[in-house]
């Protein structure tokens, strides 16, 4: 099972992942984590551009588009085997996050035709402002509006994708919880 958490920045889902792995692996299952961006150099060149002032403009962004789909397109067989060997794979982002910051459905869902689709996506939804306080620096005017769109976007998303969504307002234990909840029935677990 591919399960993916999404989420605008600061929504939590790094603390939720690793909350989530270790009750899954204290459950049994065989868990294997991946994040978007990856490790690989793709993924790596993408973290150093993201730190460019200009990385919120339409070139830049459609630059990042197709590296993030190349670092994507990377970690395809890594996913499918681990998917062959029953394993859980949890991942920090999926194609989601590009149709949900880069702009263009048909040409976002085109340069990701390698990418796989997640089993199960939860979306961590919260106030963009609340999202904002937890990340150190990024405070401007245009962050608060460049994420009041990605969150609106996701929204969207999640009612034609089937998203579940989760209050991310609330405390990590409630989160969590919440979390356990979605997952717990499609494992065949109890809670
Ligand atoms: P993030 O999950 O915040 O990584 P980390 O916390 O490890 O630095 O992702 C980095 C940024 O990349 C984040 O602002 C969302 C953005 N992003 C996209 O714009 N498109 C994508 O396809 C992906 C995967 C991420």
């Amino acid at each position: 099972m591919y399960i993916c958490l999404e989420g605008i920045d600061g929504s939590g889902k790094t603390t939720q992942l690793e909350r989530l792995g270790k009750w899954l692996g204290d459950c049994g299952f065989a868990v294997t984590r991946i994040r978007e961006p990856t490790d690989s150099p793709v993924g790596m060149l993408i973290r150093k551009m993201l730190r460019s002032p200009s990385a919120q403009e339409e070139s830049f962004q459609r630059t990042l588009a197709l590296l993030f789909a190349a670092d994507r397109t990377l970690i395809m067989d890594t996913i499918s085997k681990e998917k062959e060997m029953k394993h859980v794979v949890l991942s920090d982002r999926s194609f989601y996050s590009s149709l949900a910051y880069q702009n263009g459905e048909e040409w976002i869902t085109q340069i990701n035709r390698y990418a796989l689709k997640p089993d199960l996506v939860i979306l961590l939804d919260l106030e963009t402002e609340t999202a904002i306080s937890r990340c150190e620096g990024s405070d401007s005017f245009e962050e608060k509006n460049f994420l009041d769109n990605v969150r609106k976007r996701y929204l969207e998303l999640a009612d034609q994708h089937g998203f579940m969504v989760v209050n991310a307002n609330n405390g990590v234990n409630k989160i969590h919880n919440d979390i356990k909840r979605i997952i717990a029935p499609k494992m065949g677990m109890c809670i």
